[in-house]
């Protein structure tokens, strides 16, 4: 049976390619899906690549993440930075996560330098652009 690898976004990043290009980059959303797709069949994964604007609803995909999947990507986008609810569902599974952010966070405003899911992750990928999530199913590819 393929390994699945549950590939969760965040607010806003529907809007990737028209959303501030200059600090995430020309590709879409549908680019990103389409390059792990690519990634992943080359390691003998499955993608299950989602994204939504409502925390709630990432809470939930998390929650039911150990029943299909093998690990996690999740971008979660601005909620790296406020939600204590996607903090704790991370914790409360049992596989690995990889936390992945276009942008390197760091060279950006204060409140976006703590990332509240970064403890809960097994490692951090940030500023390397949407190749970040391609690298993020390389690692995660090691830890399965
Ligand atoms: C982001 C960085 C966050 O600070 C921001 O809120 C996002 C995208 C990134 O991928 O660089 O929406 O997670």
């Amino acid at each position: 049976m393929a390994r699945t690898i549950l590939i969760i976004n965040g607010p806003n990043l529907n809007l990737l390619g028209r959303r501030e290009p200059g600090l995430y980059g020309a590709k879409t959303l549908d680019d990103v899906e389409k390059e792990c797709r690519k990634t992943a069949a080359g390691l003998g994964l499955e993608v299950d690549f989602r994204q939504s604007n409502h925390e709630g609803e990432l809470i939930g995909w998390i929650q039911d993440a150990h029943q299909r999947s093998a690990g996690i990507i999740i971008n979660p986008a601005a909620y790296s930075h406020t939600s204590i609810g996607i903090h704790d569902a991370l914790r409360a599974l049992d596989l690995p996560v990889i936390e992945v952010h276009i942008s390197n966070i760091f060279a950006r405003e204060r409140y976006r330098h703590h990332s509240h899911v970064s403890a809960v992750a097994n490692g951090v990928i940030c500023g390397l652009g949407s190749a970040g999530y391609t690298l993020a199913l390389n690692a995660l590819n090691e830890l399965i």
